[in-house]
């Protein structure tokens, strides 16, 4: 069996830092998302992995490399523009060779990895699997139903009016069949092959779509709230582990990650959090929820619920820091100038929120 990973598409949810960098390289717990799911497929024995990648091929090619890392093959996809997911799975075709393979969306983290559903499809009996979780806001996602049997019906993509409460999770698996699927449907109103249309055919033409609910953690991280979540929830699976430095004046409490070469000065530094390598915090309170990514310098601030990314600076804030995401090498001080006032200079579509 082989994977395709989907690390396309614009990310416009996560403007501005998708300015920048692949919405698949913003990290959780100071880890890009990517990786959870290379690792994922890695750990279902997955050992050739097709990576579809857009604009932003470069960077993605640069974090992800040639797959050793991880004990995979890694081969890129290039897709001219994000016409769909299911054009990713058309473009992917002589990839796969006619083997099975798991598709696994760039932006999802699904917390207890693919195993069981990779070994309930290699068993054979199907021709796709899906896996559902019950959801509060099904109108953000594909959604199934399911007849009264547990067949699936009818797959709906972002529907106004959702049938069910069954939202699509990002992970599909399918064999040879969906590629006479992809080629059979039109564009949508939105003007992307969606794979839900795809797996519709799949139903419609008799083949066999076993639907799987899914009950552990997994997460869409498309959007501000969903990482920041998506990082709690990783932060809380991790160990005390403290290996950089702190001074005799500062406490640690709790799930802290401090990592090699970070230093703690007069601190208070409260888990589940992590503080990456080389950065540095004084005379601060990290409190938990907090990842904090390499070479940042923190300094007279209370920051907690929230991601601060690799070389940004925080200094003398007058407020606790709550629920933000800052991008890379941002500096946000306290400033002595007069007249008092606000200075900003931020990027398109950004957010700030002041009390
Ligand atoms: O997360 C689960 C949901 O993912 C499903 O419930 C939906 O049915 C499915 O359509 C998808 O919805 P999203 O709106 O979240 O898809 P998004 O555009 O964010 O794309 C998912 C991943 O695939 C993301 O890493 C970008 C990548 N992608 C996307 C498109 C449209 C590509 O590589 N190429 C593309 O053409």
């Amino acid at each position: 069996m082989k994977g395709l990973i989907l690390a396309g598409g614009y990310g416009t949810r996560l403007r501005p830092l998708t300015y920048t960098s692949a919405k698949q390289l913003v990290p959780v717990a100071n880890k890009p998302v990517l990786f959870y799911g290379l690792e994922a497929l890695a750990e279902a024995g997955i050992r050739d992995i097709g990576i579809v990648v857009g604009h932003t091929a470069q960077e993605i090619m640069e974090a992800v490399g040639d797959g050793s890392r991880w004990g995979v093959r890694v081969t890129y996809i290039p897709q001219d523009a994000p016409r769909g997911l299911a054009h990713a799975v058309l473009i992917a075709e002589e990839f796969m060779a006619g083997e099975p393979f798991v598709m696994y969306l760039g932006d999802n983290l699904v917390k207890d990895g693919i195993v069981p559903f990779v070994r309930e499809f290699a068993q054979g009996g199907c021709n796709a699997q899906i896996l559902l979780a019950h959801v509060p806001n099904p109108s953000q996602f594909g959604v199934a139903e399911l007849g009264e049997n547990g067949h699936v019906v009818r797959l709906e993509e972002k529907p106004a009016n959702p049938k069910s409460d069954l939202a699509l999770v990002g992970v599909y698996l399918f064999d040879h069949h969906v590629f006479e699927a992809v080629k059979a449907i039109k564009p949508s109103a939105r003007g992307e092959l969606e794979i839900t249309d795809a797996i519709q055919y799949l139903v419609d033409a008799g083949y066999v779509v076993r639907p799987h609910i899914i009950t552990g953690w997994w997460k869409d991280t498309g959007k501000v709230e969903d990482m920041l979540e998506a990082n709690r929830i990783v932060l809380d699976g991790k160990e005390r582990l403290v290996a950089g430095a702190v001074d005799g004046e500062s406490r640690v409490e709790g799930k802290a990650v401090i990592e090699a070469g970070a230093t703690v000065v007069r601190s208070v530094v409260r888990g589940p959090c992590i503080i990456g390598a080389d950065a540095v915090v004084e005379d601060s309170f990290i409190g938990p929820y907090t990842a904090v990514g390499p070479r940042c310098r923190i300094v007279s601030c209370e920051v907690e619920n929230s991601i601060v990314l690799e070389g940004s600076t925080l200094v003398q804030l007058p407020q606790r820091l709550e629920g933000c995401l800052i991008g890379k090498g941002v500096t946000v001080v306290r400033g002595n100038g007069r007249p008092q006032a606000l200075r900003l200079v931020v990027g398109d579509h950004s957010r700030v929120e002041i009390p």
